[in-house]
């Protein structure tokens, strides 16, 4: 039986990484898929899996709204958001600019509350379901290099139990992931040139730390099962896939 079976889901950032793993693992598992990004290359990854897209700035309310509301048009409601869109910044505090301070904050926090703003309203409307939320390691533990972006994902830890806690009772679970350094464009492409720059060879600190590289379909496994019915219990909870990194003090 598939996990999720005819569950009606619309994912943020779905072009690349993670955003695509999750929508390919959720229809895989008879989910119902609307897939949205910023990038235009959202429609050819949507197209190949047979699923409706749309294209929008989730850092934007009115963005995020029309994409629920082109699921719920899609789909005749809607039981799961992924907010999972993202973007990282490599600086050191002391030289982060603010433009593009806020700009994190807006595409990392807002986006994430206003999934929970609008998601909440159309998931109850459809009678009950859960958002999961896109955190990470970084936003439980300080994160040198990456300062601003481990705020923002503390944040959405933090957007994340109070949502539970408000709307529990109405019916949305709300938890989130919290995965280590993946293989994917934003880690391999871009994060990896510049904190070797700074930290030298980073083999030997990814051995110690994670002992390899996370695979973003194995972020998208946690997805699956948050979105799942197996979690129909588990509700404010941060799910850490790690491989041991945020574990160990030796
Ligand atoms: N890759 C990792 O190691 C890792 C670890 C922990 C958490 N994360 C988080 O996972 C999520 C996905 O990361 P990824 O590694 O797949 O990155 P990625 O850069 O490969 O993909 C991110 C996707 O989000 C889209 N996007 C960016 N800004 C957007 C916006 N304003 N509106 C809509 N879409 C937007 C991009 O176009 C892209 O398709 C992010 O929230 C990231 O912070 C990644």
């Amino acid at each position: 039986m598939a996990e999720l079976q005819g569950k009606r889901t619309l994912v943020t950032g779905a072009a690349s990484g993670i955003g695509r793993q999750i929508a390919e693992l959720f229809v895989e598992e008879g989910a119902q898929v609307l897939l949205q990004d910023i990038s235009a290359g959202v429609k050819e990854i949507a197209d190949s899996l047979g699923c409706p897209s749309i294209t929008g700035d989730v850092s934007k309310g009115a963005d995020v709204q029309a994409a629920l509301d082109a699921t719920s048009k899609a789909f005749g409601g809607i039981d799961v958001l992924v907010s999972n869109a993202g973007i990282e910044q490599v600086v050191s505090l002391l030289e982060h600019e603010e433009a593009d301070f806020d700009r994190i904050l807006d595409v990392n926090v807002k986006s994430v509350w206003f999934g929970i703003k609008y998601g909440a309203p159309a998931i109850i409307a459809s009678g009950g379901g859960n958002i999961v939320n896109m955190a990470s390691v970084a936003g439980i533990g300080g994160c040198p290099m990456f300062g601003a972006y481990a705020a923002t994902k503390a944040a959405v830890v933090s957007l994340t139990r109070t949502a539970a806690a408000e709307l529990r009772d109405a019916g949305v679970r709300v938890n989130c992931v919290c995965p280590a350094f993946l293989d994917t464009p934003m880690v391999t492409d871009r994060a990896f040139g510049k904190l070797s720059a700074v930290f030298g060879d980073l083999a030997p600190i990814l051995q110690a730390k994670q002992g390899r590289l996370g695979t973003p379909r194995e972020a998208a496994q946690a997805c699956l099962f948050l979105a799942s019915d197996r979690a129909s219990f588990v509700n404010g909870h941060h799910l850490v896939v790690d491989n041991v990194l945020s574990a160990r003090l030796l």
